[in-house]
């Protein structure tokens, strides 16, 4: 694990390894952490995750787990045997789901446990989604109340919006980790979020960590965007 606890975890959104590579090979651990998502764990698979820690990098496994409680709990211990730093489960899966998750964690000592956090509702569901899934209850306190269900189930924190966040610390406090995506450093493209943050407002607003993808993936310079970025959050 590197030592200066980087809180940028770059979403390395690749459709297969060699770009991803490419990318890696040019920026250090101590700059930043690295998330592999369905895409590039579906096209390349474990392999390319135990590469890369193998270079140093803490891996955000952001496959968002979501099966019957003994899937989970296999599927948690075979992240954990990778060695991930952190992986992530749909809250929607359920109390017991989670609990299951956790207990796989729990077989390991403190060093190789890895942070498991929970997805509340993805942000791309809005009100008319849930209702189509026959949820009557207004979004924000599903997610209140999908943060309560997995806190309680022995989860370290959520993935979660920048925006979310100052509620969330209001009910939950400072304990829970929580991860942020939508984030944009002045002056970058907006790409396909709606609501952004800047990393410095994110990181006041109370995110543990944040998740970057093309503002630093697709940045002519990646090691001088996440140095001005690390820099950014150093300024009160
Ligand atoms: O490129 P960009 O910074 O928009 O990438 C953000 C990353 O965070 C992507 O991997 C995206 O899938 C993920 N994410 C998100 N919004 C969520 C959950 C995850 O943008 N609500």
């Amino acid at each position: 694990m590197p030592e200066n606890d980087p809180k940028i975890i770059v979403a390395l959104d690749f459709a297969s390894a060699d770009p991803a590579r490419q990318f890696v090979k040019n920026i250090s651990p101590d700059l930043c952490r690295l998330k592999i998502g369905k895409e590039l764990f579906t096209a390349s698979g474990p392999d390319l995750v135990r590469e890369f820690i193998d270079d140093g990098f803490d891996i955000f496994l952001d496959l968002k787990f979501h099966d019957i409680p003994n899937t989970v709990n296999k599927a948690v211990t075979a992240a954990c045997e990778l060695g991930v730093w952190m992986l992530n489960v749909h809250a929607l899966g359920g109390r017991t789901m989670m609990e299951a998750a956790r207990e796989a964690v729990q077989g390991y000592s403190a060093t190789r446990q890895p942070y498991l956090i929970a997805v509340s509702i993805l942000t791309s569901t809005n009100q008319q989604g849930l209702s189509d899934l026959g949820i009557d209850k207004p979004l924000q306190q599903m997610v209140m109340d999908l943060t309560a269900m997995s806190l309680d189930s022995g989860l370290d924190g959520m993935v979660c919006s920048a925006r979310e966040v100052e509620l969330l610390r209001q009910q939950f406090g400072q304990k829970p980790l929580l991860v942020t995506p939508g984030i944009r450093p002045a002056g970058s493209a907006q790409d396909d979020q709606q609501r952004v943050m800047s990393p410095h407002q994110a990181m006041q607003a109370g995110s543990s960590y944040l998740v970057i993808g093309r503002p630093v993936t697709q940045s002519v310079d990646p090691v001088q965007t996440l140095k001005q970025i690390n820099n950014s959050l150093l300024t009160p």
